[in-house]
């Protein structure tokens, strides 16, 4: 059974796209099975992931609607073991289609259960609202990730998203729990930032993460590349703090497969990257204790569809056999 995750903010910008993309590819990278949720109108998990959202068959729209069972949403991406239910603006449309159904708050989470068994995390990237979408969002979902940004008004709001998690639990989603709180965008040259962090880890004790995310220009141009940022810098501290991000995250969920994740990872791997027009070949080990700077194991295979490159505005596809080495 899948365990599924909403990354949750209704206050806008505050990383929930950044984190729900980079959290999910790092748990892929990790050999876990991920499904990541489209949620939002705005379709920028789509986007960061490569995937033209103005040319998209079905979307998590037509799965909301009860248009398309979910099989035929899912999209493959790059990364190997990351797939998408994209979005596009088709999804507005939803919020007022379900106002007068039944169960609006369950279609969501019907739509995922039946899937469940085929992942091990499904993650679904909210809108910056507390609406019908995001609604959908935790009546679907076991536990939230709640991103929020090192700055001076970083609790405002969250009283009320607890009110709203509060009122879920009571009436409709009784198991749902916080995950995890993510700082991001810090900036370790400031007082304010150490501050912040302090105030939340007293509102919210034990649920913050250890691994905070530093405000990073490579974080903030990877998505107009279409890649998460392991594949624009992987030795940028946004790419060092997602992947600790993720190990925490896997050491919370799966504390006893520790043992068994090191023997898994530390295994030499035939790997293969290709994204985009490069291909990149490691062979480095990787385990789960290994630390963030060393690199990670990995495998990457070419998507079964159309990719387009914000960098390029440009359709290719990858040749099954088009490798062109890279040196990064
Ligand atoms: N750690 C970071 N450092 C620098 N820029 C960042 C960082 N995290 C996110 N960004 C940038 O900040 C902007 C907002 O981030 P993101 O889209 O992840 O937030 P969001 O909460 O999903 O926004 P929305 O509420 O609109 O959905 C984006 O341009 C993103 O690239
Ligand atoms: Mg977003």
């Amino acid at each position: 059974m899948a365990k599924i995750i909403v990354v949750c903010n209704q206050k806008g910008g505050v990383g929930k796209t950044t984190t729900a993309i980079n959290l999910s590819t790092f748990l892929a990278l990790e050999k876990k099975k991920i499904l990541l949720v489209d949620l939002d109108p705005q379709g920028n998990t789509t986007s960061g992931l490569g995937i033209d959202k103005t040319n998209l068959q079905k979307t998590s729209y037509d799965l909301l609607i009860g248009k398309a069972e979910a099989v035929e949403v899912i999209t493959l991406t790059a990364v190997e073991n990351l797939s998408l239910v994209p979005s596009n603006t088709d999804l507005i449309g939803a919020e007022v289609e379900l106002v007068s159904e039944i169960g609006r708050e369950f279609k969501l989470k019907d739509a995922l259960d039946r899937l469940s068994g085929q992942y091990d995390y499904i993650f679904i990237d909210s809108p910056p609202s507390l609406g019908l979408l995001t609604l959908n969002a935790l009546c679907a979902s076991s536990s939230l990730i709640i991103p929020l940004q090192c700055e001076y008004y970083a609790l405002e709001g969250l009283g009320q998203l607890m009110t709203t998690i509060q009122m879920v639990q009571k009436s409709i989603n009784r198991s749902l729990q916080i995950e995890g709180i993510v700082m991001t965008m810090a900036d370790f040259r400031t007082n304010l930032t150490q501050e912040v962090i302090k105030e939340v880890k007293e509102f919210l004790p034990g649920k913050v993460y250890e691994s905070v995310i530093p405000r990073s220009v490579k974080l903030s141009e990877a998505p107009s590349f279409g890649k998460p940022i392991w594949f624009h810098d992987k030795h940028s501290q946004g790419s060092i703090k997602y992947k600790e991000l993720a190990i925490e995250f896997l050491k919370k969920n799966e504390p006893c497969d520790t043992k068994s994740a090191r023997e898994q990872l530390t295994e030499k791997t035939q790997a293969q990257k290709v994204l985009g027009n490069e291909t990149i070949v490691p062979h480095e080990t990787s385990s789960l204790e290994q630390s963030a700077e060393t690199s990670i194991n990995q495998e990457i295979k070419a998507p079964s569809q159309n990719i387009v490159s914000r960098e390029t505005d440009s359709v290719f596809r990858i040749p099954p056999e088009g490798v062109i080495n890279s040196h990064n």
